[in-house]
């Protein structure tokens, strides 16, 4: 039934490189892109529109997704902090145009504690909101698709644990600005499924569930936001050990009652030995090892 489809929003692109030190070319990037749509990956995030001062690893995204070979029936949504942003997308798709677009998403984002948006985007997040709404606003009016996410929904690095009314509040906001969908991020990976459980109780009393994912987490309920080897996290959050590997969570759904959206059973679409590879290749272009526990044991067969 629908209610046991999984949707995988691959953000290894994104959120798995946005915090690498070194410079990762353009070339790498796009072929991580490639290499995802060709495993079966709907969705992916392939980068973010945001200043290169503040995260310089995603300078070139546009170049990215110029760059990147493109499947049919693939998303492809990029972050966006601002209309600088926005424009900068508009800029690029008129620029290439092209059946179907390189994107026609992006993603808008703050936080449920004033502390980590003030380190994430320079604001309160009231202010965040007040600034997002335009922007959601125009990126509709062109005919864009806007998801939203929400950072820091259990417990903040800089201001401890976390409001839950706050976190409903703000995604409820982001809805209302016309998200399609929120991804509520434990973005230091602090909470416990018990938290967890408890903040979507709150969060679902105003806004129904199909309208919910979880980044980096799947314990309760359906859409989720990972990136391949389980690498990155937010820049802006001390003491976040990585994400969870998208080629874990395609194993473990492996003979489940869940299977990834849009397929009968099993990983469906996604292969997994694709993803345990791509797991590798990146990681290997970052001089390290594969951190997926899945990754790890299936090359040892
Ligand atoms: P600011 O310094 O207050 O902004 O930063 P500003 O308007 O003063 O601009 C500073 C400079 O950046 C200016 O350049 C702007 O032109 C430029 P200068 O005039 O000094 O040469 N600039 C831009 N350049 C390119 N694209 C833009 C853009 N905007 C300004 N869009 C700002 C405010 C929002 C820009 C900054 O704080 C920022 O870019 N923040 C983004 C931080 C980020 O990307 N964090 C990681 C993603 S969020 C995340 O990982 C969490 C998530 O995964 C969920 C979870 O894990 O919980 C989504």
């Amino acid at each position: 039934t629908a209610a046991n489809a999984v949707n995988i929003v691959e953000v290894g692109p994104r959120d798995g490189l946005q915090n690498e030190k070194g410079v990762i070319p353009v070339s790498v990037k796009a072929e991580l892109v490639t290499r995802l749509g060709r495993a079966g990956v709907k969705i992916i995030e392939a980068g973010s529109f945001v200043s290169p001062k503040w995260v310089p690893q995603m300078a070139g995204t546009a170049d990215v997704l110029a760059q990147a070979e493109r499947f049919p029936d693939v998303r492809y949504p990029v972050l966006v902090p601002n209309q600088k942003g926005l424009d900068a997308v508009t800029t690029l798709l008129a620029k290439h145009p092209a059946s179907p677009p390189l994107t026609d998403e992006i993603s808008i984002f703050t936080a449920a504690t004033d502390a980590f948006t003030r380190a994430n985007l320079n604001t309160t997040t009231a202010e965040s909101l007040e600034r997002l709404a335009p922007v959601a606003k125009a990126a509709l009016d062109q005919g864009l698709r806007v998801r939203g996410y929400v950072s820091v929904v259990i417990a903040c690095p800089y201001s401890g644990q976390v409001d839950y009314a706050r976190v409903r509040d703000i995604a409820k906001a982001l809805i209302d600005m016309g998200c399609y969908e929120v991804s509520l991020g434990d973005t230091v990976g602090m909470g416990t499924p018990t938290q967890v459980s408890e903040m979507l109780e709150e969060v679902k009393k105003s806004i129904p569930v199909e309208k919910l994912a979880g980044h980096p987490w799947i314990t309760a309920f359906a859409p989720s936001t990972l990136p391949s080897a389980g690498l990155g996290g937010c820049p802006y959050s001390p003491g976040a050990t990585g994400n969870v590997a998208t080629e874990d969570v395609l194993y473990a759904l492996q003979g489940s009652q869940y299977h990834v959206a849009g397929t009968a059973h099993g990983n469906g679409t996604i292969d997994l030995d694709k993803m345990v590879d791509i797991g590798w290749w990146i990681s290997e272009q970052l001089g390290r090892e594969s951190t997926s526990r899945a990754g790890r044991a299936i090359r040892a067969r």
